[in-house]
């Protein structure tokens, strides 16, 4: 993918700047990144806290052929590219917590927002794929998510942004150039942080049971086993709580 790099300092939603663009008619691959959010979006109606200058906020126009319920591929595949990009700059080891968050020594560090346009026949029209990226602790701290938000990189360190920005966005398209053969399903399931780990099963925020993830299956739903009873568990309709990390 050829991408066209729109760099804001600030912004409500890089999404938000992002769908405008799509619905202007802005191409395939153009990114909309910014320094901070004042409105920074994130899962279930959630805000995704985006201070200045510690982290990053990158958006992506996609015009894929895909079918709605494949949309799923977007968002596995950006997790995936995060992840290694992330690893390889921190060089430390971090997972993916299905479907979307990405985590370094059990503290979430980034997050990812894909929203899409339908047509009136259900194909999608445009994707926005949005990505937030802690790179360092905020001054004042993270505030009340102190105890679920890390950062990728310690305080003091040196990295260089815009290398891992441009390693983010050459993963993604890597794998995005063959989707729909899911080429980071392999990465995606070795990553994972939740195989094998007994969880909470929420519902509307209401924890509706608990459950062992014991896997992932091919379309990225989640495996899991209770009391000899196997089910698999769709994004969008649960979210999954670790009891243990
Ligand atoms: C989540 O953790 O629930 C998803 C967070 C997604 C945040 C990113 S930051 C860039 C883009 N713009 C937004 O408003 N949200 C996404």
């Amino acid at each position: 993918m050829i991408y066209d790099i729109k760099y804001f300092d600030s912004v409500t939603s890089t999404n938000d700047i992002a769908k405008e663009m799509a619905s202007g008619g802005a191409p395939e691959g153009t990114v909309v990144i910014a320094n901070s959010q004042s409105n920074g979006r994130g899962r279930m109606g959630r805000s995704f806290f985006s201070p200045s200058m510690t982290g990053i906020y990158i958006s992506i126009i996609l015009r894929p052929t895909l079918s709605a319920g494949d949309s799923l591929l977007i968002t596995t595949a950006a997790a995936a590219a995060v992840c290694a990009a992330a690893e390889s700059f921190a060089k430390k080891e971090c997972r993916i917590k299905w479907v979307n968050d990405i985590y370094l020594d059990e503290k979430k560090i980034c997050g990812i927002l894909t929203e899409g346009k339908f047509a009136p026949d259900g194909s999608l029209e445009y994707a926005v794929l949005g990505i937030g990226i802690n790179l360092e602790v905020p001054c004042g701290g993270f505030g009340e998510l102190e105890s679920i938000a890390g950062a990728l990189f310690c305080h003091g360190e040196k990295y260089d942004k815009s290398a891992l920005v441009k390693k983010v966005l050459d993963g993604f398209s890597d794998y995005y150039s063959k989707l729909a053969d899911k080429p980071h399903f392999e990465y995606y399931i070795s990553h994972d942080m939740l195989i094998g780990k007994e969880v909470d099963i929420l519902r509307s925020g209401k924890n509706v049971g608990s459950a062992k993830v014991i896997g992932i299956s091919d379309d990225f739903s989640l495996i899991v086993e209770n009391n000899g009873k196997k089910e698999l568990l769709q994004n969008g309709e649960v979210s999954i709580k670790v009891k243990r990390l």
